[in-house]
């Protein structure tokens, strides 16, 4: 069955983008950062953003907010790269209206390539496309997904959505800010974190450990079930 399920290694696939022609793995590559929080960490990641369509609206406002929050994937050293099923020379058209969107001028070039899968090859590959969504041909679009790839070239995060509801860039940022805090410290984040706020210490850790792990102190709440599993911290440098 085609698609991709987390802990799955991104498929090494040959692609033509509006920045020529790429292999996957090399275009994630493995330098070195320092994320919001603070550490260095080791390798790059990667985020696979695919589109319905070129020329589309809800498309366009996707890809201008990406373009606006490119230097924050950077910092947090995270290659972005976008899919939609058209051509090449569709795609350089199509990120002029983009970049005016944006209020800038209205030249070919985006912060990320976009590839082209004008066959939908790559989209049936990945699992990608919604069978609701059809082109004039009856053709089916490609959803809107995004695959987060760790270090390791695996899949740490996937998000599914219809071609007719747009992503929120802002909470894709704040999911990379808790898979890179999480991949490196025993800490997990809790609903609406976001990055600076306190972390719970995953369940697995025993009270000792966690106590010599986290000198900022672990604070337990009280609960009637008299289980102490609701172990929080400050944020860990
Ligand atoms: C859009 O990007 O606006 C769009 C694309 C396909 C279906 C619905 C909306």
């Amino acid at each position: 069955m085609p698609g991709l399920l987390l802990g799955d290694e991104a498929p090494n696939f040959e692609a033509d983008t509006t920045q020529g022609r790429i292999r996957f793995h090399d275009f994630l590559g493995d330098s070195l950062c320092v994320p919001a929080w603070g550490r260095k960490v080791g390798g790059g990641w990667g985020i696979l953003f695919s589109h319905p369509r070129d020329f589309t609206p809800v498309c366009t406002t996707e890809l201008g907010r990406a373009a606006k929050l490119a230097s924050e994937f950077s910092k947090r050293n995270v290659k972005m790269i976008a899919l939609s099923i058209d051509s090449v020379p569709d795609h350089l058209a199509w990120s002029k209206d983009i970049n005016a969107y944006n209020g800038d001028q209205p030249v070919e070039k985006l912060p990320f390539p976009i590839i082209a899968d004008k066959n939908r090859e790559l989209a049936v590959k990945l699992g990608m496309l919604d069978p609701d969504e059809r082109d004039k041909d009856g053709m089916p679009l490609t959803a809107r997904v995004v695959f987060i790839f760790g270090p390791d070239k695996k899949l740490k995060l996937s998000i599914l959505y219809p071609a007719t509801t747009g992503r929120n860039f802002d909470e894709i940022l704040r999911v990379v800010d808790s898979l890179q805090l999480t991949a490196y410290k025993k800490v997990a984040t809790p609903v609406d974190w976001k990055s600076g706020d306190s972390v719970m210490v995953v369940p697995t850790l025993p009270d000792e450990e966690a106590k010599k792990l986290f000198p900022k102190g672990v604070f337990t709440k009280d609960l009637p079930s008299g289980k102490k599993y609701l172990r929080y911290t400050p944020q860990p440098e």
